[in-house]
């Protein structure tokens, strides 16, 4: 016999600035298997002249109010827009949905210093506002999801471990899953639960920034022209010695640290566009295996999402370094795609049951937190 349907939309739009991707789930469906839980997947791709305002505004180089505001209008009706077309193409009535988890768009991202002792100055903010989604889908939604963790003096980042945990963990068994997204993040899962995660660095962001410089398109499609070029070592000690990869978790990272003009401090002229795009890959690569291994060195095996997946040469050479098992999400069916958003309305889920949401093993925060803000509908 088949229980109500227990069904949520996730709105994710990442680092990347790629895409909002939209996914719905119904979390009813534990009995069936992975695949036939989630009913509707949609991809709003961001318009390039919305993309660069802001890229401008989340690495700093744009500091305006009134900038951070249009944006936060904007994104809104794109991400309503969005998820309109999700409810359309997956035929859903507005009264089945319980409710959205919107995650919005993060312009700024500044966590606490981990493992001091002072209180530092912390904040961590997304856009798209979720006021303007509620009224146009006529749905409950749930956003702003990281600040009450960084409240709690955590990192409010990553989230999606208590997600992963959830939909990927298995009896007795140690896993780690990672979200190759702009940023890399890795979840440590020990039977159905997170025990440990942090960012480990870089994923796509530098490659899609030099790839978009040097060719003009606006990713390295299959990791295709990386592979044409050698890492050069000498330079990926260099990007490697950035204090971040040393720090102890908690720990997480953003476009303030690791962007555009500080790639470019790091070169030198005589290193090729396609050699500096290799060693770019190798940095996301080793980077990511070196945080595994520290944070499990024993692992039964690492699971990946988050468009990076379709970086071919990327997951090879992670294959090539990494001491476990290497599998694809949608093993446990899930497109790379929709892990984020579908994290996202699994946290909705959370707040209206008044569930926490946060790992404290992760984002380092004083305790278990209820997260998010409930716009209705
Ligand atoms: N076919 C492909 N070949 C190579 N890389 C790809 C391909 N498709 C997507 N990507 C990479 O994946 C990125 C988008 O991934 P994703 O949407 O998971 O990241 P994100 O939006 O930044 O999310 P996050 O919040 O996890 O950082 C693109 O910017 C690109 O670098
Ligand atoms: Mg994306």
């Amino acid at each position: 016999m088949s229980s109500a349907p227990d069904i949520y939309l996730g709105l994710m739009s990442g680092t990347s600035v790629d895409a909002i991707d939209a996914v719905a789930i119904n979390f009813s469906a534990t009995s069936m298997p992975h695949e036939q839980r989630v009913i509707g997947h949609q991809v709003l791709s961001i318009p390039e002249r919305i993309k660069s305002r802001v890229i401008a505004l989340s690495s700093m180089a744009e500091d305006s109010l009134s900038e951070n505001l249009e944006l936060d209008y904007i994104l809104g009706h794109l991400f309503a827009d969005c998820a309109e077309k999700l409810i359309e193409q997956a035929n859903l009535k507005r009264s089945d949905i319980i409710a959205i988890g919107s995650h919005g768009q993060t312009i700024r991202h500044k966590p606490p210093i981990s493992n001091s002792e002072q209180p530092n100055l912390s904040y961590s903010q997304q856009i798209a506002d979720p006021n303007i989604l509620a009224e146009r889908t006529g749905v409950k939604v749930v956003a702003d999801f990281r600040r009450r963790d960084i409240a709690a003096g955590g990192q409010a980042a990553p989230l999606v471990p208590t997600f992963h945990a959830h939909w990927f963990g298995e009896f007795e068994q140690r896993k780690v899953a990672v979200n190759l997204g702009g940023f890399a993040n890795i979840s440590v899962l020990e039977s159905d639960r997170c025990t440990g995660g942090f960012d480990s660095g870089p994923a796509n962001v530098l490659m899609d920034y030099w790839c978009q410089k040097n060719t003009g398109s606006p990713i390295d499609t299959n990791g295709d022209w990386a592979a044409t070029g050698k890492a050069d070592p000498k330079l990926l000690d260099k990007l490697l010695s950035a204090p971040y990869f040393e720090l102890a978790a908690p720990k997480s990272t953003g476009r303030e640290l690791f962007n555009a003009d500080w790639l470019e401090s790091q070169l030198s002229p005589e290193i090729s566009p396609a050699d500096v795009q290799a060693t770019l890959l190798e940095l996301t690569a080793k980077s990511l295996c070196d945080a595994i291994k520290s944070a499990a060195p024993v692992c039964g095996e690492i699971i990946l999402c988050g468009g990076g997946v379709h970086n071919e040469a990327l997951v090879a050479r992670i294959t090539e370094l990494a001491q476990a098992e290497v599998k694809d999400c949608k093993n446990y069916g899930l497109k790379p795609d929709q892990v984020e958003a579908a994290a996202f309305a699994w946290l909705a889920k959370k707040r209206l049951e008044n569930e926490p949401g946060n790992s404290p093993a992760v984002t380092g925060a004083k305790g278990y937190r209820i997260l998010g803000a409930v716009y209705s509908d």
